[in-house]
């Protein structure tokens, strides 16, 4: 699979630096992995599940995350699309989730799932996927995904997003606290959120993370987390 760059800055007033993500998970140093579940997704889970028991959720560029073991054990179907092998590979692995994978040829890529087909993880580039490979999901959580990709791909990014996601869908959005133009992760104004997700109003701001001291390093303060319904 090709190797896609994207830019890391060290600081705002830093030299900008090709960042690899695979290499990042190859060198063990996937930063923004969480051991744990987030507990801001908890404490806001009822948005994007919509209180239902078996909800369709969306995990783009998903990691590892064990936020997708979590959500999948309480009932809901979760579905995430990573292009590192190696950490879909872990996913799976870590968490003792036997797994068979299928190539995904439109994808270029693999659908890892699990036996009760309740976790679904296409491998591969997030730009090649879409409403031919799933849709209809009923909520979102956007954790370092749409704020790690480059921000002339957002609108494409968004075009993807409202393709594969209900009309209400529920969407949870983190955004980096730091200048504009410097990331991953970016900061995302909210005018952007309400241009390219077509909302009639400001999206609701429901939490502030401080940052990480390694995200501090690298110059980004916190993180904000945003909550819409889509249109
Ligand atoms: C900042 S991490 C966030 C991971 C996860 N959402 C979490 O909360 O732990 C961004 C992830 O996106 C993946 N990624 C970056 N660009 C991608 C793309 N175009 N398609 C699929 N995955 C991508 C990286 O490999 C990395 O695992």
């Amino acid at each position: 699979m090709r190797k896609r760059k994207v830019f890391l800055a060290k600081g705002a007033d830093q030299v900008h630096e090709m960042f690899d993500w695979k290499d990042a998970w190859e060198k063990d140093n996937a930063v923004w992995h969480m051991d744990g579940v987030n507990s801001t997704l908890e404490k806001h889970l009822d948005k994007i599940t919509g209180k239902e028991n078996k909800a369709k959720l969306f995990f783009p560029l998903c990691g590892k995350t064990l936020d997708m073991l979590h959500l999948s054990k309480m009932g809901h179907e979760v579905v995430g699309v990573e292009f590192s092998e190696l950490a879909v590979r872990q996913f799976f692995e870590e968490n003792s989730v036997p797994c068979t994978a299928s190539s995904v040829s439109s994808m270029e890529g693999m659908l890892y799932k699990n036996d009760d087909y309740r976790i679904r993880i296409y491998c591969g580039d997030f730009f090649k996927f879409g409403s031919h490979l799933e849709k209809d999901f009923d909520g979102v959580w956007d954790r370092g995904a749409l704020e790690a990709i480059e921000p002339k791909m957002r609108k494409t990014y968004i075009d993807i997003m409202k393709s594969i996601l209900k009309p209400g869908a529920g969407y949870i959005l983190d955004t980096a606290d730091r200048p504009i133009g410097i990331g991953p992760p970016f900061f995302i104004s909210v005018d952007e959120i309400v241009e390219h997700f077509g909302l009639k109003s400001q999206p609701e701001q429901i939490d502030y993370e401080i940052a990480e001291p390694d995200l501090q390093a690298m110059g980004c303060a916190g993180l904000f987390f945003y909550y819409f319904l889509m249109p």
